[in-house]
């Protein structure tokens, strides 16, 4: 929200500043990149096809549910789509990052917003922000589903094997890891309630989480951006693989 105060101009015209610098150039890649995520994702997880190629399965299908279409007609994506969509969209830093970049509110710190009142996220829709730590929980047992996934790539007709496919899971799944147990509302369970570790039940494992939780949450932001790029490549490679597009590489 833009106050009046330093660097913001005080007329509280849409866009007035007193930065000299060119803050505008922030929010363009966040914006260029989100969008380009945001198109590419809904496409393929409405494509229904090129998700699966031996032992590895697109991160935007699994859980794999109902591929032979018994009893969902559609696209199995769609039916996993919200636990990691919601995950993302009610994060703490991609509120911060999309709410500048598509509703320009504000566009940028000390930068004026279009209107004058906000009521931030105490009323609809953006209420509904508050649910993030629910997602949390669901985006940790989606974690497990994708590390079996990334042990799984490494069996190529039951025997031990390694391709570039392999790789790429297992670095997604990495990176997702690091995303998931960096999230605020992680490190608020573990201590954000505690003035007193040492009263505290389960005090001493608490403040090992939390003080871990707390190192991994310093680049939250940068583990956002690459496990977001992370797990599109790696759609995107096994869809390349299995449609043929190109084909993957053995190292064993
Ligand atoms: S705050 Fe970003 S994932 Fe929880």
């Amino acid at each position: 929200m833009a106050e009046i105060g330093a660097g913001t101009a005080s007329g509280h015209r849409f866009g007035e500043t007193l930065r000299r610098d060119a803050w505008w150039l922030e929010i363009l890649p966040v914006a260029a990149v989100l969008g380009a995520f945001g198109m590419y994702a809904t496409l393929r997880a409405f494509e229904g096809k090129f998700y699966e190629w031996g032992p590895y399965l697109s991160p935007f299908y699994s859980p794999l549910i109902d591929p032979q279409h018994h009893w969902w007609a559609f696209s199995p994506a769609v039916l996993i789509l919200a636990g990691p969509l919601g995950f993302r969209l009610t994060c703490y830093y991609y509120r911060k990052a999309y709410y500048r970049a598509f509703f320009l509110d504000p566009p940028a710190c000390a930068v004026s917003e279009s209107k004058r009142s906000y009521r931030g996220e105490t009323a609809f829709p953006f209420i509904l922000q508050n649910v993030h730590r629910y997602f949390l929980y669901l985006s940790i047992l989606y974690l497990a589903f994708l590390w079996r996934d990334a042990i799984r790539a490494f069996f190529f007709d039951g025997k031990l094997g390694m391709g570039v496919g392999t790789l790429v899971l297992l670095a997604n799944i990495s990176l997702l890891t690091l995303y998931t147990f960096s999230c605020h509302s992680l490190r608020h369970l573990a201590g954000g309630t505690l003035d007193c570790f040492s009263c505290a039940t389960f005090g001493r494992p608490r403040y090992t989480a939390w003080r871990w939780i707390s190192a991994l949450n310093e680049s939250h932001m940068l583990f956002a951006w690459m496990s977001l790029v992370s797990v599109g490549l790696a759609d995107f490679y096994i869809r390349q693989v299995s449609s043929g597009a190109f084909r993957d590489v053995r190292l064993f």
